[in-house]
């Protein structure tokens, strides 16, 4: 495995950094802020998200409502996806030296998928042609604690809450199975591929100031000094 991409540094002049995490970690909320600091010191940043690439988004959106997916397909439309986004948006970046920002990275499939039961060499091979980031943060929160904070304006959804692994009738308590499985995917990520695991149970500002002096650190290394 060790001769695939992602598992050597690259050597593009851009800078990639992705947050990781169950959904109400954070991630979202850190990176917005990160951005606009960024920004603001006039560097070019650009953003992507998970699972966005117009190619695919459409038929993965209408797989999901008829619940046709095996974990596999569901797992295979989701490289196909980041493989797309990642030639289309994150080299092209990375080639004109942009900080790419990427809201979930491979690293999102390796947990979520694992926790669905696909084999871990399987899909980590899969993904082997992507660009090792520079810098993948992992916010840690508790299943219950994000089911809070993503219950005070919504139910958890169908495969947030991993109903089609019939863990419990119940979405409320699948959704804490589903995510604590996918918790301790992130955690064994943490030796595997260097994940810098962050306690997401800080206050917003805090966090904040722990993000900007590993990226401070990081650009600094590149002879980018902020
Ligand atoms: N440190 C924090 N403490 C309490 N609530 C937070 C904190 N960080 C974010 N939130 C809130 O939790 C919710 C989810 O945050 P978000 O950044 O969207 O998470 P993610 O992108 O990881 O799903 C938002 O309503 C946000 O305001
Ligand atoms: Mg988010």
């Amino acid at each position: 495995m060790s001769n695939m991409r992602l598992f050597k540094p690259h050597e593009l002049p851009g800078t990639l950094i992705c947050v990781e995490g169950i959904d109400g970690s954070g991630k979202s909320t850190q990176l917005a802020i990160l951005r606009d600091w960024l920004k603001s010191k006039n560097l070019d940043v650009i953003f992507t998200e998970w699972n966005s690439s117009d190619l695919i988004s459409q038929t993965t959106k209408k797989a999901k409502k008829k619940n046709l997916l095996s974990p596999r397909t569901f797992s295979l439309l989701h490289a196909v996806d980041f493989a797309d986004r990642l030639e289309q948006i994150i080299i092209p970046a990375m080639k004109a030296g942009f900080i790419v920002l990427a809201d979930r990275y491979v690293y999102t499939a390796f947990a979520r998928d694992v926790a669905r039961g696909v084999e871990k060499d399987w899909v980590r091979n899969m993904y082997g042609f992507a660009i090792k980031p520079d810098l993948a943060l992992y916010y840690s929160i508790s299943a219950e604690i994000s089911l809070e904070r993503i219950c005070s304006n919504r139910a958890p959804s169908f495969y947030e809450a991993g109903m089609d692994l019939k863990l419990s009738n119940n979405p409320y308590k699948s959704y804490v199975i589903f995510q604590n499985r996918v918790n301790e995917e992130y955690m064994n990520m943490v030796d595997e591929f260097g994940l810098v695991k962050i306690d997401a149970n800080n206050t917003i500002h805090s966090k904040q100031v722990l993000l900007r002096q590993h990226v401070t650190e990081l650009l600094s290394k590149k002879g980018i000094n902020i």
